[in-house]
């Protein structure tokens, strides 16, 4: 009997053994499946994510895009600076957004006072807020420079402004004395360095927009000193709208908004995207905006303003006017540059824009096709030509022009 009893604890002690032994083996196991919910792993870094374009493009925007656009745009003719801007624009993120966008904001306010003029993209359009509006209205502000004073600005003088000299300031940057006794008062020494930079493009457009602001004028128009002015046309372009409304009408140097980062409302961590009418072809700004942008533009702040987004003037009047004041460009085919071939516009037509434009010495072929009221050869920028259509009883003109 007590063989049976030690033979059966032996068994036993034989089966715990074994159970033990089975045990200890299966804990590692149980041990390594209960771990991750048991113990938190550690993270591991966070990764860019690469697939959402909101990061990447900006990084590439904000250092290395803006930067590369910013040395190569000083010292530079504006055409390049533009070239720039659209090689620049491929990094900058879609257009598709941006135009749905616009077109909700649109929609969304049905007392968006120009609903149609954005709709349809044109300049001279009937709407409701038609005021009586005359030319001494306006405030128009020619941005020159020391070397063109003889050439350029002289040939403004002989045409479009004859006509507007009770409009007209001149934003230069040297104190000429033959330009005094010509225009007085209505020249403006801004004291801007008289290099092509950005910087001192946005200290002239700076001055021109405090001296608007000092006139008590009802409309701000921007040109350069290769524009042509039609003064009628600009009068009945502006008479569409009222001054106290918030408008902003010209041409956009870009088929696309383009996309900065902001540095004005925030460290630059968000982008706000805005379109900007192309300071080459002339834009216009109705007082009542003129005045709202006052935070953002006057007595100095506009040069601060533009060297936190660093860009160019002109996209510096739209990034305040579309990106912080959100108001809507008018796009408006009025407005001409050099930029554009502007040999298309032909007859007629041409004496149908706002302004006018032509190309540099590097492009003289670039004009406005207009019938031969001079030669080439006597009026190579068509200027004088289009002015002697315009008014022809003008004494330099051809008296054959007098009806
Ligand atoms: C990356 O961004 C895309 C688009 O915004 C999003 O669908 C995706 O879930 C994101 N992936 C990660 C890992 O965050
Ligand atoms: C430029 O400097 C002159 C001389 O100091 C001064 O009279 C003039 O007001 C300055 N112009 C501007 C726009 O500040």
């Amino acid at each position: 009997m007590s063989f049976s009893c030690i033979r059966l604890s032996k068994i036993c002690f034989l089966l715990s053994v074994i159970f033990c032994a089975v045990l200890l083996l299966l804990i590692p196991k149980f041990q390594a499946s209960w771990r991750p919910r048991n113990y938190p792993q550690p993270h591991p870094p966070p990764v860019f994510n690469v697939s959402s374009k909101s990061d990447i493009p900006l990084q590439q925007v904000e250092s290395s895009s803006v930067d590369h656009l910013e040395d190569e745009a000083n010292n530079i003719v504006p055409s390049v600076r533009e070239e720039l801007l659209k090689k620049w624009n491929r990094y900058i993120i879609d257009t598709g957004r941006s135009n749905l966008k616009a077109n909700r904001k649109i929609n969304d306010s049905p007392t968006y006072p120009f609903h149609n003029v954005v709709k349809d993209h044109v300049g001279l359009v009937e709407v409701s807020a038609k005021e009586k509006l005359d030319l001494k209205d306006i405030f128009i502000a020619v941005k020159t420079t020391r070397k063109y004073h003889k050439t350029r600005l002289s040939l403004l003088f002989q045409t479009w402004i004859s006509q507007a000299k009770g409009q007209t300031f001149i934003f230069t940057d040297w104190e000429d004395r033959e330009l005094r006794l010509r225009a007085g008062d209505h020249v403006i020494n801004t004291n801007c360095s008289a290099v092509h930079t950005r910087q001192a493009l946005c200290c002239k457009m700076s001055v021109e927009y405090d001296k608007f602001l000092e006139s008590g004028r009802k409309w701000f128009c921007h040109v350069d000193d290769d524009n042509y002015v039609n003064l009628p046309n600009l009068l009945h372009l502006l008479s569409a709208f009222s001054h106290s409304q918030d408008v902003y009408v010209g041409r956009p140097s870009l088929d696309h908004a383009i996309e900065a980062a902001d540095h004005v409302r925030n460290d630059g961590s968000t982008t706000v995207k805005f379109w900007f009418a192309t300071g080459g072809a002339g834009f216009c700004i109705s007082r009542g905006l003129a005045l709202k942008m006052s935070p953002w533009a006057s007595l100095g702040s506009f040069i601060s303003t533009a060297e936190r987004i660093r860009l160019p003037d002109d996209c510096t009047i739209g990034y305040i006017i579309e990106g912080l004041l959100e108001v809507k460009l008018l796009h408006s085919p009025l407005f001409h540059s050099h930029l554009e071939n502007l040999q298309r516009l032909r007859g007629e037509a041409v004496l149908r824009q706002v302004t006018l434009s032509y190309g540099g010495p590097e492009n003289k072929r670039n004009v406005v096709s207009i019938g031969e009221v001079f030669s080439v050869q006597q009026d190579p920028t068509r200027f004088k030509s289009v002015h002697c259509l315009l008014y022809p009883d003008t004494v330099w003109c051809p008296t054959l022009m007098v009806k």
